[in-house]
């Protein structure tokens, strides 16, 4: 159920203090993905990625976790930890990807593929997570793959584009999901490649769940925390970000002087790669959230306690990645 936003007349209301009270009294841990917005990312105890928050959920002592991302994020912080109170500022946030890749499709292909592992993504549902065997973050994926002997055959779902960078950097033969971004599906070739022409030498930062025609020009591919940390890298002062564009507040903190520019969409110049999931939370529906406990994470135990499974396994083979960004080039 989405938080009555819309009928209710916050104005006047200084909703960051509000907020800020709210978090004290309710004994809250506010965390945010690096797509959100500025003001959410500015107010967060933590900003991270998928990994990263991933752990922090895990860690917290807090009593409740405001998830400030999108709902496979929020219900991975339940399914970490059951006793406290997860909300979500917009439960409507959800993903492409979980929406590519329904349960009971994903368990009848698994049944097709009994020889099959299932490595799969973590932008799925709890349902889903529960049907695969390990789970992998954009910054943990490589090091979690390099485990898995080579004779054992994988089913990597939901992202076609990160199975398949992983697929031909690893040279390894993958079944994958057809599922995809659709942010990072709409950077167009033709418009990076103008403006490459137009900035002449400078580096290129992609997303694996670009597509390979976007990957190919690349100088640095990463999960959105290894992309941060190539742009304080890089030797040069303009840097190319081929990832949803509200990562770029955090190089702009990092590296004032240094200029970012967002690869472009099909007309060159569009709003197609700004997540519209992570686009819905809001400092309203942030407020409303901690005032009212509400939307809130429910899973069903089952479901929790198998997707905790496939996610442990993931936090023990890839203990050391955060931050690392150790994706690397193509
Ligand atoms: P990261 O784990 O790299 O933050 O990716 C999350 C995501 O949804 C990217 O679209
Ligand atoms: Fe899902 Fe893409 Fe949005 Fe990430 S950017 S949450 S993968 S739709």
């Amino acid at each position: 159920m989405n938080a009555p936003v819309a009928r209710e007349n916050l104005q006047g209301l200084d909703l960051l203090a509000e907020i800020q009270r709210l978090k004290k009294e309710r004994n809250a841990v506010i965390l945010a993905h690096y797509y959100q917005k500025p003001e959410i990312q500015d107010l967060a105890d933590f900003v991270g990625d998928s990994l990263e928050l991933s752990k922090r959920a895990a860690e917290t002592d807090a009593d409740v976790i405001a998830f400030c991302g999108v709902k496979f994020m929020a219900e991975t912080a339940k399914i970490l930890s059951p006793q406290k109170t997860v909300i979500l500022p917009d439960m409507a946030a959800g993903c492409s990807l979980e929406d590519a890749c329904p349960p009971g499709k994903f368990k009848a292909f698994r049944e097709a593929h009994p020889d099959h592992i299932a490595l799969t993504y973590i932008n799925c549902s709890a349902e889903v997570k529960a049907l695969s065997d390990i789970i992998v973050t954009s910054s943990s994926a490589e090091t979690i793959l390099s485990q898995i002997p080579p004779e054992q055959k994988i089913i990597f779902g939901p992202d076609r584009h990160l199975g398949g960078y992983l697929s031909r950097k690893f040279n390894r033969d993958m079944l994958l999901w057809p599922g995809v971004c659709i942010v990072h599906e709409a950077f167009s070739e033709t418009e990076l490649l103008k403006l490459k022409a137009q900035h002449r030498g400078v580096p290129v930062a992609a997303h694996p769940e670009c597509p390979p025609h976007i990957i190919d020009h690349a100088d640095y591919v990463g999960s959105t925390s290894g992309i941060l940390q190539y742009a304080q890298t890089i030797t040069g002062d303009t840097l190319i970000v081929a990832t949803e564009p509200h990562i770029i507040h955090q190089m702009e903190k990092a590296e004032p002087t240094k200029t970012f520019i967002g690869a472009p969409g099909a007309d060159g110049n569009c709003a197609c790669n700004i997540c519209p999931y992570m686009a819905l939370n809001t400092m309203e529906k942030l407020y409303l959230a901690l005032r009212d406990l509400q939307p809130q994470i429910h899973l069903d135990e089952t479901v929790r306690l198998g997707a905790k499974k496939s996610l442990d396994r993931m936090l023990e083979m890839a203990s050391g990645t955060v931050g690392k960004g150790d994706l690397g080039r193509a």
